[in-house]
């Protein structure tokens, strides 16, 4: 199998405050990630969001404890819990902009804050469309990819669906007008993987909650992209890993 040019750890809905999740697992996570990152090359973790259970700053105050001092680079959106009793000020005040961009040689992150104070359905906004699509235009030759809390498609075996982004047909015109490549998202703790036309969309599960659904547990996902293709694997707080997909990607 080719070697990754790129290595993303995808966690996401870790919710600390929530009970029975503990800072110690996080670190745990945290070094194990850390520790896979040092065999692999130009690593990213990218966090999206429900970093907190109440948005409140003690909460915010115990993620960041952990992930500060974390040596690889790293990517921080928030989810609607974070939103919540008005915490993105927080949100800013220890991870700065909500809206944010990383660029390497071989990729280009947009990752976008699709939470609302007080709301637990996503919304992207069309004020940003074109702030995403020059970012995107101008990286025709990385892989593209987008980053948000909330899912662009309904996620099979999570219930009713509620919570999808409002504005996910703007949205994904303008993704997929840009030949973004990937979009990587949480919020309904269940990892799946969609294509959509040739655009891979990956939700990953919770890190560390225990409201998980059905069958799936506690995990996080590596992304690792190759020359057109990426391969996904789901890697259990257990310590095991499953691959979720292994499939073409567009550049
Ligand atoms: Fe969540
Ligand atoms: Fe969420």
């Amino acid at each position: 199998m080719p070697e990754p040019h790129t290595t993303i750890f995808h966690i996401s809905d870790i919710h600390v405050g929530e009970d029975g999740v503990s800072l110690g697992d996080l670190r745990k996570a945290i070094d194990r990630i850390e520790k896979k990152a040092k065999d692999v090359s130009s690593p990213l973790l990218v966090v999206t969001g429900d970093l907190t259970t109440e948005g409140l700053r003690e909460e915010y105050e115990g993620f960041s404890s952990v992930i500060e001092g974390f040596s690889i680079p790293h990517v921080i959106i928030p989810g609607n819990h974070d939103e919540r009793n008005y915490g993105s000020a927080v949100f800013e005040e220890l991870f700065g902009e909500r809206f944010k961009t990383y660029q390497t040689e071989r990729v280009a992150v947009y990752a976008a804050d699709s939470a609302e104070p007080d709301n637990d359905a996503g919304h992207v906004g069309r004020v940003k469309y074109n702030e995403i699509r020059d970012f995107f235009n101008s990286s025709k030759d990385k892989y593209k990819i987008f980053a948000l809390h909330h899912h662009l498609v309904p996620v099979p075996h999570t219930g009713r669906e509620q919570n999808v982004v409002e504005d996910a047909g703007d949205v994904l015109a303008v993704l997929d007008s840009t030949r973004c490549s990937l979009v990587l998202n949480g919020h309904r703790h269940v990892p799946w993987i969609w294509k959509l036309g040739e655009m891979v969309l990956c939700n990953t599960g919770t890190l560390l909650s225990k409201r998980v659904r059905g069958a799936s547990t506690q995990l996080h996902s590596r992304v690792e992209i190759m020359e057109d293709s990426v391969l996904i694997t789901l890697c259990h707080k257990d310590g095991t890993e499953k691959v979720l997909a292994s499939t073409s990607l567009r550049l």
